[in-house]
């Protein structure tokens, strides 16, 4: 980490924004397995539940309190007595637990859903904060629906739970509307517009849903935020939160344009993806940046020769940056001689040019009706060139 940089705080939300997508629902040993390992990854803050929502939530909120000690804990609540009590309760064994509590606050929300005025929804937030601020002196108040709020109102309720003791301010864009340019000037002008703006962290929570949440998040620490919330492959309500690793990567990579720091020890990012698809059963999308199966992988024969030559042809970071394989060179119908070559000296065989020739025609023939072909497809490619057999019809 370097001096000047900021530091940006990684409040991960996998067990709690991300468990509640479908499909996604963990039991509690996995989600403690899970906070676990979110703990040897570094986040500063893991959400583990909703408390109120289930007794199970409940409990795995109570465990990760108990057993995994150096992130902060966070539980969320609604802005309800009973949640609030609810969240005390789950959090009671953690060495630093924050209560997080929210309510939407555009007119929208106010209006359609919750069917309450904007004064009720004020008066109901900085009563909130005071409850949980009996509890822990590390409370966050996340305004739903932030981005669509009317921005006069939405100061008046930032103003109003900073002053009744919120220390982080989150501004959620709920349902992943807003843009890039939107979001920084957003940030800014709350940060200018509230008085005791500087009493409090903010913190942008960025849904996917038109494909922005980490260009978003990323754009609103340009405009102050010094807290991102994100999970782990991206998981989330409907399309998904903030993906973890993304944006900890272009932390990384871009420090030219993106000078800020995180805690993350970005070499368990592909094995804490696998972790969480090994728990849920769901997939990584194979072209997924930092950890999906392809993000490193090359077929292309123009590409594999680059490679060849020389990665930062074609890779912006090393794959063990991120704790993914190195030099990934797929074998298939598109690759090139080079790659061809260099898989089957790796493999021990110093090939003569006729003999590459001829295993190379193979590899692309048999490529025609295979995604992929392995090691052991080689070896026998290899043996039957050698043995002067035709091969590619047989092997299979
Ligand atoms: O998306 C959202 O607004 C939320 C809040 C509860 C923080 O998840
Ligand atoms: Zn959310």
């Amino acid at each position: 980490m370097s001096q000047q940089n900021a530091r940006v705080i990684i409040f991960d939300t996998t067990l709690r924004d991300g468990e509640q997508a479908p499909g996604f629902s963990m039991d509690v040993p996995s989600k403690l397995k899970m906070a676990m390992a979110l703990e040897e990854l570094g986040v500063d803050i893991i959400e583990a539940g909703f408390p109120i929502a289930s007794p199970a939530d409940a409990e795995a909120t109570r465990q990760v309190a108990m057993q995994v000690r150096r992130p902060v804990i966070a539980a969320l609540a609604r802005c309800r007595p009973a949640d609030i009590d609810e969240a005390a309760r789950a959090l009671e064994p953690a060495e630093r637990k924050r209560i997080h509590t929210f309510l939407a606050t555009s007119d929208l929300h106010l209006e359609k859903k919750l069917r309450i005025t904007r004064e009720a929804c004020l008066d109901a937030t900085v009563t909130a904060v005071k409850r949980a601020r009996q509890v822990t002196d590390d409370v966050e108040f996340s305004a739903e629906d932030a981005t669509r709020s009317d921005r006069d109102f939405l100061c008046r309720v930032v103003e109003g739970v900073i002053a009744a003791g919120a220390t982080t301010i989150n501004l959620p864009d709920t349902v992943g509307y807003a843009t890039p340019d939107e979001i920084r000037d957003f940030f800014e002008e709350i940060r200018r517009r509230v008085p005791n703006a500087d009493k409090a962290i903010f913190s942008a929570h960025c849904h996917d849903d038109l494909g922005l949440a980490v260009a978003n998040s990323l754009a609103a620490v340009q405009g102050g935020v010094r807290q991102i919330e994100c999970t782990i492959n991206g998981i989330g309500e409907r399309a998904g939160n903030a993906s973890l690793e993304e944006i900890v990567m272009a932390f990384r990579v871009r420090q030219d344009r993106l000078p800020y720091d995180t805690s993350i020890h970005s070499p368990l990012l592909y094995s804490t993806s696998q972790l969480l698809t090994d728990l849920t059963a769901e997939a990584v999308q194979a072209n997924k940046a930092i950890v999906g199966r392809n993000a490193f992988a090359h077929e292309a024969g123009i590409h594999q020769d680059g490679m060849l030559k020389d990665s930062r042809t074609y890779e912006i970071m090393k794959p063990a940056d991120v704790g993914q394989t190195p030099e990934q060179l797929v074998l298939g119908r598109h690759s090139g001689r080079h790659a061809v070559n260099r898989r089957c000296e790796t493999l021990g065989f110093g090939l003569s040019a006729d003999e590459l020739a001829a295993v190379y025609h193979e590899v692309v023939t048999l490529g025609e009706h295979r995604k992929s072909i392995g090691d052991n497809d080689l070896r026998r490619i290899v043996a039957r060139v050698r043995a002067g057999q035709e091969v590619s019809q047989s092997t299979h």
